[in-house]
């Protein structure tokens, strides 16, 4: 998963993140391979929304080491982190109410080559095709999930940051965005997944970083998930 320099596509070092006068993050460091599926797991407020809108440069002040393909991204803006190829799939999934189904997945520019087509992602979400002309509002919130996710393959992005795509979805629904994710990785796409359910990160991902108070303190493989659920039951009091 390293590349010809021997490099991970991400690695982030002593990242430090502040809003306002509140200091969020304190020293984050984490390494994600090219083609890898990789998870941020901690109770709320550990910081891992702030990680992902810390590397994309979304906080009002950041300091340490972002590289993405051997490249500092740390004094970058973020349309120029976009710009290298890596996308963010907030929370509140951002789907326009206005727009219909198509007119959302050709919202965002496209900003390098390797994305995918329109008719690829539409034979990868059957789902999204059927409902290609209703309008963002008319979307069930699993549909709107899968929108968000699939608007991003079109960038050219080559790690996509998905920040708990699970969040108040139904078992079945969940399944899906699991195989969507597994999809996207034998695509060769790159992704970073924040989680709280992290039975259903166990199925998707590769390795673990388990986030406390802005820091990471454990990182396991999903092999090493299932033997630690104690350890892990600790870290996330479940
Ligand atoms: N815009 C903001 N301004 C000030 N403090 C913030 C802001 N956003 C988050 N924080 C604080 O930063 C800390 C980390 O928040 P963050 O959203 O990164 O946590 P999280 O791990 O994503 O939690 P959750 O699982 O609830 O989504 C929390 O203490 C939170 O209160
Ligand atoms: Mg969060």
């Amino acid at each position: 998963m390293l590349d010809a320099m021997g490099q991970p596509l991400l690695k982030v070092d002593n990242l430090q993140s502040w809003y306002g006068e509140s200091h969020v993050l304190h020293g984050v460091g984490i390494e994600v391979g090219e083609g890898e599926v990789v998870t941020l797991l901690g109770r709320n407020g550990a910081g891992k929304t702030t990680t992902l809108r810390s590397i994309m440069g979304l906080v009002g002040k950041r300091s340490g080491s972002v590289k993405f393909e051997g490249k500092e991204l740390i004094g970058a803006r973020s349309d120029l982190i976009a710009r290298a190829g890596i996308a963010l799939c907030p929370e509140e999934r951002g789907i326009f109410a206005s727009l219909n189904v198509t007119e959302n997945l050709m919202l965002p520019p496209v900003v390098r080559p390797g994305g995918l087509d329109l008719d690829t992602i539409y034979a990868l979400f059957p789902n999204l095709k059927e409902r290609a002309n209703s309008p963002g509002t008319k979307l069930s919130g699993g549909e709107q999930q899968m929108l968000a996710i699939a608007r991003i393959l079109r960038t050219g992005a080559k790690l996509l940051m998905l920040d708990e795509p699970t969040e108040g979805l139904a078992p079945v629904i969940v399944q899906q965005i699991g195989r969507t994710i597994r999809e996207i990785k034998a695509r060769g796409f790159t992704v970073l997944l924040v989680e709280q359910n992290f039975r259903f990160a166990q199925t998707v991902a590769d390795r673990h970083y388990v986030m406390e108070h802005g820091k990471v303190v454990d990182m396991m493989s999903s092999a090493e998930l299932q033997t630690s659920t104690g350890r892990l039951h600790q870290y996330l009091g479940v």
